[in-house]
């Protein structure tokens, strides 16, 4: 059984973190089509949204002739329509990208040219920059470029095509572009386990303060930060936004929740108010330290990947018929711990 209202005693959390950081959150289709619980929790809750699989370009980028924005409009008239900031994403990535584009032939054998992929991605870029212009301030312009074996940009290894057939400077371009069509947006570079793995964050951290150093128009990194209650450490994540930050660059938390679990746990583990607790605990210690850093300057926007736990990507991964509860919500639409610990004094 849902709750068929949403506990209007609560204080809203973007209303009060509203002298910090935006908080937002990914709209699910169900959140964004369907008028229940959830949508109510997320115009309640959040000033910031991001769809969270309907603008990638495989549900836009339909064929060669095709930027087909159908789709995308609803969830840009639905953000406006509640006066809500938007972010974009994704731009480019090595997932969900339209199979065909990284082909010549329909059949995908032949892997396109440098020269027919840039066209196809840069007419993209245009076309999204564009049309969205009066609706989105933040697009994710590159989505997870750096690699989690070698700590630099992704190769056919890690399962992207794009440095494969563009050359190591097609993030340059992809920025420059969006920055050529859009020069009052954003730009950002999302990625995951920045602030957790040490090698990875040198990695980003050097790739960016070349970007710098060259003059790209890169305006923010993006840590995704799917995180455990576990780890990484808060201070880690504290050192992780203060280093991004000191190079001139703004901090956004673009996905963040924080599983029960470590990544690869296969045994269940039962919710216990002492495990709910214990996630409560954590939320906040990391809140307080996103206060902290948004003081100085460095972060201005935090949002969820999600609202409810039953709705969360986290179930079935990466452990299938593992479920997790990794959001500020629960199933029925009832806030957790977690969500009194960061809106208490
Ligand atoms: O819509 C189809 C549905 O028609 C079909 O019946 C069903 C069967 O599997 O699949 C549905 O599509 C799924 C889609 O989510 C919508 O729910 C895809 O299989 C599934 O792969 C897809 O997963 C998304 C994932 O990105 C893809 O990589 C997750 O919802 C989404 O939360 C996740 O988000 C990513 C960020 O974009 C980037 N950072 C990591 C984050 C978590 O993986």
């Amino acid at each position: 059984m849902f709750f068929s209202k949403i506990q209007k005693s609560l204080v809203s959390l973007c209303d009060y973190y509203k002298d910090y950081f935006s908080v937002g959150t990914a709209l699910s289709r169900w959140t964004l089509f369907n008028k229940g619980i959830e949508q109510k929790l997320a115009l309640k809750h959040f000033n910031e949204f991001v769809a969270e699989n309907l603008t990638k370009p495989m549900f836009i980028y339909k064929d060669e002739n095709t930027i087909d924005f159908t789709e995308a409009d609803k969830y840009l008239k639905f953000c406006k329509k509640y006066n809500k900031k938007i972010r974009w994403h994704t731009l480019v990535w090595h997932a969900q990208m339209p199979k065909w584009i990284y082909y010549q032939d329909k059949e995908c054998k032949e892997l396109a040219t440098k020269e027919m992929l840039e066209a196809r991605i840069k007419k993209y870029i245009f076309a999204v920059m564009e049309h969205t212009k009066d609706y989105v301030s933040s697009y994710d312009v590159v989505n997870e470029p750096i690699s989690d074996k070698t700590y630099k940009l992704r190769t056919e290894e890690d399962h992207s095509f794009w440095q494969k057939i563009l050359g190591p400077d097609y993030v340059e371009k992809m920025f420059t572009w969006a920055h050529e069509a859009n020069p009052n947006a954003e730009l950002v570079i999302n990625d995951y386990n920045i602030e957790s793995t040490i090698g990875k964050r040198e990695g980003m951290y050097n790739f960016v303060k070349e970007m710098l150093a060259k003059n790209v128009p890169i305006s923010a990194v993006g840590l995704q930060m799917h995180i455990s209650v576990n780890d990484p450490p808060v201070e880690q994540i504290e050192e992780t936004i203060n280093m991004f930050g000191e190079l001139g660059l703004k901090v956004l938390v673009t996905e963040m929740d924080v599983s029960v679990y470590n990544f690869e746990d296969k045994e269940r583990i039962e919710y216990t108010p002492e495990l709910l607790e214990k996630q409560a605990q954590r939320y906040k210690e990391i809140f307080e330290c996103f206060k902290r850093c948004a003081k100085k300057g460095y972060l201005t926007d935090v949002v969820l990947w999600g609202i409810m736990d039953n709705c969360s990507w986290k179930n079935d991964f990466p452990v299938p018929g593992r479920t997790d509860i990794p959001l500020l919500f629960d199933g029925k639409g009832k806030a957790k711990p977690s969500f009194y610990s960061i809106t208490e004094e």
